[in-house]
């Protein structure tokens, strides 16, 4: 019987359009701790306490304190892994147009990859609550608790709280390449959190091969995905990619 990592290395070097999406899963190498699951974020503080927007809004403080802070000296120094390069690697090689992210580090940006849809926003950037200024997180005085504008408002970081919309244009476009790929990637998501978590079942009604990369099962898994692929991404990615290579150019 041909080896899942074969046969998706089979799919992927025939694919025109494949579209990847990603969740902290793939940053984790990267040493950034995921929210769910072993380490989990969310084991250690409740997320409607420090991730819902309610709560950012009641308590600004306690939830720079606690999450916010915290976030900014992990990705200050988080740099992309093998499994982040393995992505520019197969863009480069004419195989994915698109990443689709939940992750707010920036890291496929950093890797090189050109098309990312940042699905619930980017901790690179904050905005003013009063006048919307936008101010670098890396310019941000972390001396005062919670941290402000030169106008004196409160500043949230450009990301998507729980009980927020997701940017509409990077929901849109995350449906329409979802729907037009010919191969998605799932690589580290828990695949519990909506909408991103629909993205691989509109892919999958559209024609698409479902090939996911994660160390656990998740409920995609026995279900949604064509090929399940169980390690980190950092080691999958690598050997995806040397598979790919023997096989040469597609026609
Ligand atoms: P989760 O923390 O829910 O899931 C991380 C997934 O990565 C799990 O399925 C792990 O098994 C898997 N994983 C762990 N190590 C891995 C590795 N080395 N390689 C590949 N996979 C690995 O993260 P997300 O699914 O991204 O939302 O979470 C979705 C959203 O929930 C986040 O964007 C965030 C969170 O609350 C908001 O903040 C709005």
């Amino acid at each position: 019987m041909i080896e899942p990592i074969e046969h998706a290395a089979d799919i992927l070097s025939k694919a025109k359009s494949a579209v990847a999406l990603t969740g902290a899963g793939i940053s984790v190498e990267s040493g950034i701790p995921p929210f769910r699951g072993k380490g989990g974020l969310w084991e250690k503080i409740d997320p409607m306490k420090v991730a819902h927007i309610d709560a950012f809004l009641d308590d600004p403080e306690t939830v720079w304190k606690l999450l916010i802070k915290d976030m900014k000296t992990v990705l200050d120094t988080a740099r992309p892994n093998p499994g982040h390069i393995g992505l520019v690697d197969l863009e480069r090689l004419g195989i994915l147009k698109t990443v689709i992210t939940q992750n707010v580090d920036g890291l496929h940006q950093m890797a090189g990859n050109s098309d990312v849809i940042e699905f619930h926003g980017n901790f690179a950037w904050q905005s003013c609550l009063d006048c919307n200024q936008s101010i670098k997180t890396s310019q941000v005085d972390l001396t005062q608790m919670p941290p402000r504008c030169s106008c004196g408002g409160i500043l949230r970081p450009d990301c998507v709280f729980f009980g927020e919309m997701i940017p509409h244009d990077a929901l849109i476009r995350s449906q329409r390449v979802s729907a037009a790929c010919d191969a998605m990637l799932v690589i580290g998501t828990s695949a519990l959190v909506q909408p991103a978590a629909t993205m691989p079942l509109i892919a999958k009604d559209n024609g698409a091969v479902i090939i996911e990369i994660n160390p656990e099962p998740t409920p995609l898994t026995s279900r949604i995905s064509d090929l399940p692929l169980l390690g980190g991404a950092g080691s999958i990615m690598p050997r995806l990619l040397k598979a790919i290579r023997r096989r040469g150019p597609s026609t």
